[in-house]
């Protein structure tokens, strides 16, 4: 058959945010981790959906790790999640995870707070969702592949 659109994602954002509990979702159930650790470096994870092949560099948030991140963009179509996201023109699609939190803020407070408004050179897109339960993640995913085709 055909083969998939080969694209590479980098997904960013604070250590403990839910970045490797997204990606864990997007996978397919069985080869999905039972046990999440927070991410030493970097994981490499791959998954398809029924047009694209997706492989996403799954950073870790810590610190002494964050200076990994800029080694990773030229190469991606794609960013996940991050507040500095300089003059690069791919797409980038934002998690505001743990929407099930009570004091989680919406994720119209956030576009608000973090002036996301003003992001007028690349296409970008909100999503609230809960990592956990899977909600609001195919939402994000839909986006992502609209913008990639
Ligand atoms: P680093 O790898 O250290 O950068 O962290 P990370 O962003 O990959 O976070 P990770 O996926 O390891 O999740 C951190 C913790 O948050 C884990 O205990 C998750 O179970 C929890 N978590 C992730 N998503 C959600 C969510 O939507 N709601 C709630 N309540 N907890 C979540
Ligand atoms: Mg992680």
């Amino acid at each position: 058959g055909l083969r998939k659109k080969e694209v590479n994602v980098l997904c960013l954002g604070l250590d403990n945010s839910g970045k490797t509990t997204i990606i864990n979702q997007l996978k397919p159930a069985n080869t999905q981790a039972q046990d999440i650790v927070p991410t030493i470096g970097f994981n490499i994870e791959k998954f398809k959906t029924s047009s694209l092949s997706f492989t996403v560099f799954d950073m870790s948030g810590q610190g002494k790790y964050r200076n990994l991140w800029e080694h990773y963009y030229k190469d991606s179509h794609a960013i996940i999640f991050h507040e500095d996201i300089r003059n690069k023109k791919i797409p980038v699609l934002f998690f505001a995870n743990k929407m099930d939190l009570k004091d989680a803020m919406s994720s119209n407070k956030i576009t608000q707070t973090l002036c996301l408004g003003n992001i007028q050179d690349k296409p970008w897109h909100i999503c609230a969702s809960n990592a956990i339960k899977g909600e609001g993640l195919q939402e994000g995913l839909d986006w992502l592949q609209g913008q990639i085709k």
